[in-house]
């Protein structure tokens, strides 16, 4: 019989970047999917609900549910607003999610005091980019003769301070991982100078890297089913699960593991 450790706190995994459309929601919600499939309990809190991406995937997924069953999350979405009390609507965001074992947090992609404050919360800051110098440029700055890393730019700086925060709350310390996204099958240059760039800063400012995830439409189709590649197999009308499905599936665990989420829960695995 597998033992379940009650969670005092849920793992709070934020995912964040400064520069916008990077894949921050669309990988919030395919984590959230696989961690839900594997028969933990998730929380999702959107942050960016003015834009509501993750707001809008969850409740067509609360849609499909109501025809299909699938694993839901308990959403919170907190729309940013001049007058609101920041801190507490946080605490009650959290509130609203305190028994789930993971709670994933989406933010915008540049900085607002919400964002800001939501980083705080993080045990694991997972910051994807796309696989392009215009990207890194949010985190570092590049010589562009030398083709080196120059010095960190605001968003690394934002994170930095966010670590600070973080300790100050609870003495608990930020895991930052960066992951390299919508990674293409041609730009072979392009892909080893952003590899050996994000090497040098990972080992400057303190990320971990997490295996890249490839540019596929199916992170995109199944968003009005509010639905991940991870469902698909489980699913009663079982679509056919092309190579691209198999290989998404694949990198969203690839994920799971890099971010460490299963061993520090102590879940049990649900044998599929
Ligand atoms: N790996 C991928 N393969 C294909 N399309 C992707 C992938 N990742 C993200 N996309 C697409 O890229 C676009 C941006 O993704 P998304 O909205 O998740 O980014 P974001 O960082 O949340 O953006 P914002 O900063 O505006 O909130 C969307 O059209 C999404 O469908
Ligand atoms: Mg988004």
């Amino acid at each position: 019989m597998p033992s379940f450790r009650p969670q005092k706190a849920p793992r709070v995994v934020v995912f964040g970047n400064e520069k916008g459309g990077t894949g921050k929601s669309t990988l919030a919600m395919h984590l959230a999917v696989a961690l839900l499939n594997r028969g933990l309990s998730v929380g999702t809190i959107d942050l960016d609900a003015r834009q509501g991406t993750l707001t809008r995937y969850v409740a067509n997924r609360r849609l499909f549910a109501s025809r299909t069953a699938v694993p839901m999350p308990e959403h919170v979405a907190i729309v940013p607003s001049p007058a609101q009390d920041i801190e507490a609507e946080l605490v009650k965001a959290f509130e609203q999610v305190a028994s789930c074992q993971v709670v994933i947090v989406d933010t915008p992609g540049h900085d607002s005091a919400l964002a800001q404050a939501g980083h705080a919360y993080a045990d694991v800051l997972v910051t994807p980019i796309n696989d392009s110098l215009i990207d890194l440029d949010v985190i570092a700055t590049v010589d562009p003769h030398k083709q080196t890393i120059q010095r960190p730019s605001h968003y690394a700086e934002r994170v930095w301070k966010a670590k600070q925060a973080r300790a100050k709350k609870d003495g608990a310390s930020l895991d930052w991982v960066v992951v390299r996204n919508r990674l293409g099958q041609l730009d072979a240059r392009n892909k080893k100078l952003m590899a050996r760039l994000v090497a040098e800063l990972s080992k400057r400012i303190g990320f971990r890297i997490a295996d890249g995830i490839h540019e596929r439409v199916i992170y995109r189709e199944l968003f009005l089913d509010g639905l991940t590649a991870e469902d698909l197999s489980t699913l009663a009308d079982r679509r056919e699960a092309a190579m691209s499905h198999v290989a998404a599936r694949q990198e969203i665990r690839n994920l799971v593991t890099a971010l460490g989420l299963l061993d520090a829960i102590e879940a049990p695995l649900v044998s599929r």
